[in-house]
């Protein structure tokens, strides 16, 4: 049965409690001595009921089996994402290399949250959203013969000091595959033209199927870059203008949940918000694929967290974000896609406090 999104928000207002615990005097009683009640939150129901076992092997191999020995499996999967074709895009500069030591970078990484209400440019945008979830590769997928996959290759936008011979056969896979040369053309002329390239990305994606997209809240913006809400194409390295609006950071509390004296998000130049787009890993996985939506999430905003560091930006993951606003300011329906993570990034104040403790 399906059960519509007005139904299930209903189940809030009925008093449907997402845990059963509730913030009395026994809770840190409970807590301190592990006094925990098999099966009474949802935590435990989903944890319990998404473990790989022989069972859900049983289950679920078929369809693993077929997503990775069907070329045609994967080449819907590469094809599967939100429709914005039409909207208008604007192509990003050629990343640059970073610079920065990666050990220090890892090292300096702190949760910045003072931010100087400026926007970023195009180039910083660029470079920001290649090295964070930019298209670093690409695979050449047999659509006809269903004979799976021909590997191939892998190209880089910007490490131009290198040379690319990175295939085990030395051919140079930048000769074959250059990065906009396959890709550069919209949505609605894709499907024709260039069925069986998959693409891959910046970060690790279960399958490869990366049912994590990348919407940007531009807070504050620049000549380049007005305010307003876009969608990143990783294949065209460009962002879809969604809807422009030189006030979205007067809508920051219907978006967020925060108190300003942590952080004000209208201070940052761009909000990246990722959703998951559930479905696109559940044929493959079911429901466990949620776990894996999560953790390929935190995965995109790590290398955004470092790419910020490197580039000397302020930089913070926000869970505090409200869903129904978010989700509805994105036009997505919650259910099949919604937002499952942000990440504010925004130039440094002159003056910076390092971090400030937990909320
Ligand atoms: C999943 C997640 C959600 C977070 N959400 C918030 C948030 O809503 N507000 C906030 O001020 N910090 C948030 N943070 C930042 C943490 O407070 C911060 O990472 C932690 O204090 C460790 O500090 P560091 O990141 O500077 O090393 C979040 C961090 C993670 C990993």
């Amino acid at each position: 049965m399906r059960i519509n999104i007005n139904q299930l928000r209903n189940l809030k207002s009925q008093g449907y409690e997402p845990t059963s615990s509730t913030l009395d005097d026994t809770y840190f009683d409970e807590y301190q001595n592990k006094d925990f009640e098999a099966g009474e939150n949802l935590l435990e129901l989903f944890h319990e009921n998404t473990k790989y076992t022989d069972a859900m092997d049983f289950k679920l191999e078929p369809s693993a089996v077929r997503f990775t020995t069907e070329s045609g499996f994967a080449f819907m999967q590469a094809k599967l994402r939100p429709d914005y074709a039409g909207a208008e895009v604007i192509e990003l500069p050629e990343p640059e290399p970073l610079d920065e030591p990666f050990h220090k970078v890892i090292e300096n990484r702190r949760s910045r949250r003072q931010m100087a209400g400026e926007g970023i440019s195009l180039q910083e945008l660029s470079n920001l959203l290649y090295h964070s979830c930019g298209v670093t590769g690409h695979k050449h997928v047999d659509a006809l013969d269903g004979a799976g996959y021909e590997e191939e290759e892998t190209d880089h936008g910007a490490d131009d000091d290198h040379d690319h011979d990175h295939d085990a056969d030395g051919h140079d896979a930048d000769a074959d595959h250059d990065h906009d040369a396959d890709a550069d053309h919209d949505a609605d002329e894709e499907d024709d033209e260039d069925p069986v390239t998959q693409s891959f990305r910046a970060y690790a994606s279960a399958g490869g199927l990366y049912p994590v997209e990348n919407y940007l809240l531009v807070m504050n913006g620049g000549p380049d870059l007005p305010c307003g809400t876009y969608y990143y194409v990783p294949e065209k390295h460009g962002i879809r203008v969604l809807d422009l609006d030189p006030d979205l950071a007067d809508k920051r509390d219907e978006l967020f949940s925060l108190s300003t004296e942590i952080i004000d998000v209208s201070d940052a130049s761009v909000v990246f918000a990722l959703t998951g787009a559930f479905w696109r890993a559940m044929a493959k996985y079911g429901p466990r694929c949620y776990r894996y939506i999560m953790q390929e999430s935190g995965h995109l905003a790590q290398n955004t967290l470092l790419t910020a560091e490197a580039m000397n930006l302020a930089a913070i993951p926000l869970a505090g974000f409200k869903d129904h606003g978010v989700n509805d300011h994105l036009g997505i329906d919650g259910i099949n896609e919604a937002v499952i993570y942000t990440v504010a990034i925004g130039k440094r104040p002159l003056i910076t406090e390092q971090s400030t403790p937990d909320p």
